[in-house]
């Protein structure tokens, strides 16, 4: 069964832990995280992008497989199935297709068009029991097309947007989507707190996970960080153990051309990958 992450959230922040929010793009993707989640007892979220929702046949298509799979591998650890910066009409097309929480990124709107969007949007799911979340001040870097520059959220508008009730929120505190350029600054902890202050229990949300210094996600996370995105990583290792398995020639041994036998070290690669961020999170055993 799908659950809203609200719970899920609320417990990390109480408890000073983040739940993973761990991007899918195929069947493998999915089982690997899944099966990761029950082996370390951690509650999860997996996010589909807009685009990754296209890739993998539409959103109907996500929640029979995510649903189909939480079935027939005997997951009972809470898994969240999460829209990733989603646009308005994607929010409604994920609503529809049985998705438990949305994601709605208003950022690059002016900010009036993203709290009155925010706002229909905090109705609905309340109703549907679906967990929202909602972002301030666009997060860096490109993921599926949408680019932001890093900029750093107003504490002003986080507390406006918390206020309408969103269950959690994103927002720019120097961070960006894919790998961080050698003269990144950091993250902004100045800016964390200032809007932690602002938003008081809103579990606040990290995104661009990949590539943040372990010491740097730990001190996020005591300053009110309860849920944090990673998606290039686990790209990263998949391609690595790939490359590796055909460098290697064992795609030319026997029946190593098998997809099953040809993407199993991907799989793994992207298994070790989501357990180490679990234990850095501190999410496991937590489910
Ligand atoms: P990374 O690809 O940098 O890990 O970011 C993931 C993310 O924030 C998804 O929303």
């Amino acid at each position: 069964m799908l659950v809203s992450a609200k719970d899920m959230l609320n417990k990390a922040r109480d408890g000073k832990y983040a739940v993973g929010q761990f991007n899918i793009n195929n069947l493998e993707w999915t089982k690997a995280i899944l099966q990761t989640a029950q082996e370390q007892n951690s509650p999860v979220i997996l996010g589909v992008s807009e685009g990754a929702g296209k890739y993998m046949c539409g959103y109907k298509t996500v929640v029979g497989m995510v649903k189909g799979m939480i079935d027939s591998l005997g997951i009972t650890v809470p898994v969240a199935l999460h829209l990733d910066h989603g646009s308005f009409e994607g929010a409604k097309a994920c609503i529809n297709a049985g998705f438990s929480s949305i994601m709605f990124d208003g950022s690059h709107l002016p900010f009036e068009e993203n709290f009155a969007k925010t706002t229909a949007l905090v109705n609905t799911c309340d109703v549907l029991g679906l967990s929202l979340e909602a972002e301030v001040g666009a997060i860096g870097g490109e993921e599926d097309g949408v680019v932001g520059m890093g900029e750093c959220a107003d504490p002003e508008e986080c507390k406006k947007i918390a206020d309408l009730g969103v269950t959690m929120l994103a927002a720019g505190i120097g961070n960006i989507h894919g790998k961080y350029p050698a003269n990144w600054a950091g993250l902004s902890f100045e800016t964390l707190e200032a809007i932690k202050a602002k938003v008081g229990d809103m579990p606040l949300v990290l995104h661009g996970g990949t590539g943040i210094p372990d010491d740097q996600i730990k001190k996020a996370i005591s300053l009110g960080v309860a849920k944090i995105n990673v998606n290039t990583e686990c790209q990263l290792v998949f391609q690595e153990a790939t490359r590796k398995y055909i460098e290697a020639g064992k795609d030319l041994e026997g029946k190593g051309f098998d997809p099953r036998k040809l993407l199993a070290p991907g799989f793994e690669a992207i298994k070790a990958k989501v357990k180490e961020k679990m234990e850095i999170f501190g999410s496991v055993g937590k489910a």
